[in-house]
């Protein structure tokens, strides 16, 4: 199959709602990362996505839509909270997991009775969903345990010949995936961190309960390997950065210090890559730089740990995964 590349044209986005209504699955930017969408009443269509991506078909997908009507046609029930959320942050990076309908289809949800719901802000990614009538259910559209993808080359890469089409929106502005927000009966419970701080949602909703990995149950995607490029990955405090570097570089690897624009002065000549001033800036840029370590080859990068506040909750969950938990001093 020859995977088209289409800028967000009314013309080109007509093309692929209708690509999506026959079935097909096509590629999509959102505010957080690209989504590999298919017709999520379609189980046909649902299955292509879990084979081009090479998805674990018990990790349930996110279904998405274009306004707050359509969540009343997918879930059968909405605790109070829910709904707070729902009027306050939608659209936006939050997802929400509730009670599911029949209409879904068990292949979506992983046989799960809950389906994960997230309305995106991004405008190219609504005008899609609306011109294609139909939910469209979608994962980060990167092969499975690959870094997300927050740009249409980098899906590309790892998707080309699987599938129909790739709508090129840019660069992701928010660069990690949505809050995933689930809830025991009223009770709200933090499923996975994501682009909507936790502490925003606090604000509105009163405490939510921190789901641990642990409980792999409640947010299957939690229990795999995630976010790996082939360089080795280390999260490092500050204060012991630029030893580790310094130590693999005479070990003779090819490394890099991925850290805050502060951490410049300190890098001096050694390969820097800055992710900018602010932890929203490294969590839109962190993706794209693991990507970045094999393209250049590397075989190590040492990542600047950051306070878990804001977003910079989100950043050490994804580089704590992308190391697969090896920390530094
Ligand atoms: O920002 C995002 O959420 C992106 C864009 C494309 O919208 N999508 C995304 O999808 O990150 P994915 O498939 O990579 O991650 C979905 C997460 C997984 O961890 C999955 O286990 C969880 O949501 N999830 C989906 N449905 C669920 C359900 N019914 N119950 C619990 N967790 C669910
Ligand atoms: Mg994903």
């Amino acid at each position: 199959m020859k995977t088209q590349i289409y800028a967000p044209t009314e013309e080109n986005l007509e093309k692929c709602a209708r690509l999506l209504g026959s079935g097909e699955i096509v590629a999509f930017p959102t505010e957080t990362v690209y989504g590999l969408g298919g017709n999520a009443l379609l189980p046909k269509s649902v299955k292509k996505i879990y084979q081009a991506k090479g998805r674990p078909s018990d990790n349930p997908l996110i279904v998405h839509i274009a306004n707050k009507e359509q969540v009343y046609s997918l879930a059968a029930f909405i605790p109070k909270l829910a709904e707070i959320i729902i009027e306050k942050f939608m659209p936006g990076p939050i997802t929400v997991v509730l009670p599911k309908k029949e209409i879904v289809p068990d292949i979506v949800t992983g046989g799960l009775n809950t389906v994960a719901l997230r309305i995106p802000e991004n405008e190219i990614a609504r005008k899609l969903i609306e011109k294609s009538g139909c939910p469209v259910c979608a994962p980060s559209a990167n092969t499975s345990t690959r870094p997300s993808p927050t740009t249409a080359r980098h899906v590309f890469s790892d998707l080309d010949g699987k599938i129909a089409a790739i709508i090129d929106g840019g660069e992701c502005k928010v660069g990690v995936e949505s809050t995933v927000i689930g809830f025991d009966g009223e009770k709200p419970r933090l499923l996975r961190a994501g682009g909507t701080p936790i502490e925003a949602l606090e604000r509105e909703i009163g405490e939510i309960e921190v789901v641990k990995s642990s409980t792999v149950a409640l947010c299957p995607g939690m229990k795999y390997k995630h976010y790996s490029p082939t360089a080795e990955v280390f999260v490092c405090e500050k204060s012991a950065i630029i030893k580790a570097y310094d130590e693999a570089v005479n070990d003779g690897k090819r490394a890099v210090i991925i850290g805050l624009e502060k951490l410049r002065s300190e890098a001096k000549e050694r390969n820097f890559w800055s992710v900018g001033k602010s932890v929203d800036d490294y969590a839109q840029k962190l993706f794209a730089f693991l990507r970045k370590c094999d393209d250049e080859n590397l075989d190590a990068a040492f990542c600047q740990a950051v306070d878990e506040t804001g977003l910079g909750s989100s950043v050490m969950n994804r580089l704590e995964k992308a190391s697969g938990g090896k920390r530094i001093g």
